[in-house]
């Protein structure tokens, strides 16, 4: 993790990048001259933040995608097509909790939304993007997780990052069972690419301010996201298949899956 990339990644796109972890992914890749296609699902809001980053210097554009809509994955694919030719990095960020109750009061559609954007968009997107992350010498994909979808940290009641007290770790179905679903699926992609050297890593930026979070945290927005950032950087021959956490070391903690 230490040596440079063989290869230079240029290429990235990072969904749902608009605002908090996404968009400072976006900031950090494009401060390192890769060009990031800008994910968002409202127009207004992803032509601000890609005109916010570009204005900063770097090559940061806007591409209109709705994680749960396969045709604005598509087209987006299209786009990167046109104008990159391929994609080095993909950032799977997008992602949205529905409020937490205990599993019996849970109604099943918090449950269906959940999965729609945190799990099914990911395998929309991942899908849609691997014919141009196959033509990078290169490829990496991050996967946002949460410490929240360790079925080890839920099962023993006990957080290892600290965030939440012993015996008090979350027990309700929406989120936490998605971004458990989200590090299966990781795993299952990292296991079919690995052959083809593309780079498959789940990671949590730890808990960090941004809307989601009602701007609380344990980090910084600006903390959280060099983990993500260096495992979407990776050199070849990095990890594949893991989950992480970032720290306040900047070292990141591994998590029990
Ligand atoms: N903040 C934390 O402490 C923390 C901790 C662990 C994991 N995470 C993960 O980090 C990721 C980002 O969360 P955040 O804290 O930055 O939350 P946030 O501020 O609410 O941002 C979520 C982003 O996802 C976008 N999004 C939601 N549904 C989408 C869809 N269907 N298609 C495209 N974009 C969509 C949102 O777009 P709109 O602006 O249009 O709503 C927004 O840009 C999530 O996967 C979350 O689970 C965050």
């Amino acid at each position: 993790m230490t040596s440079p990339a063989t290869t230079t990644p240029h290429v990235a796109l990072v969904t749902g990048a608009n605002k908090g972890v996404g968009n400072a992914i976006a900031r950090q890749l494009a401060a390192q001259g890769i060009t990031v296609f800008l994910g968002a699902r409202n127009e207004e809001r992803g032509r601000k933040a890609a005109a916010e980053l570009s204005a900063e210097g770097h090559d940061v554009r806007f591409v209109h995608l709705d994680v749960t809509d396969g045709t604005t994955a598509g087209l987006a694919a299209q786009r990167i097509e046109e104008e990159s030719g391929r994609l080095d990095i993909l950032v799977n960020n997008a992602g949205m909790s529905t409020p937490w109750h205990t599993p019996s009061q849970t109604p099943t559609d918090d449950v269906r939304q959940s999965f729609e954007t945190n799990v099914l968009g990911v395998i929309t997107v991942t899908n849609a993007m691997l014919p141009l992350l196959r033509r990078s010498q290169a490829a990496r994909i991050v996967n946002i997780s949460s410490v929240i979808g360790s079925l080890t940290a839920a099962a023993e009641n006990h957080d290892p990052t600290g965030v939440f007290s012993d015996g008090e770790f979350p027990n309700t179905l929406g989120y936490p069972v998605s971004k458990a679903a989200l590090n299966a699926v990781t795993i299952m992609y990292a296991n079919e690419l690995r052959a083809e050297g593309i780079l498959v890593n789940a990671v949590s930026p730890n808990w960090v301010p941004t809307d989601a979070t009602h701007h609380t945290g344990l980090l910084t927005l600006e903390q959280g996201v060099v983990l993500p950032v260096r495992m979407a950087t990776l050199p070849d021959g990095g990890p594949t298949g893991t989950y992480t956490c970032s720290d306040d070391t900047g070292k990141g903690l591994t998590l029990p899956w």
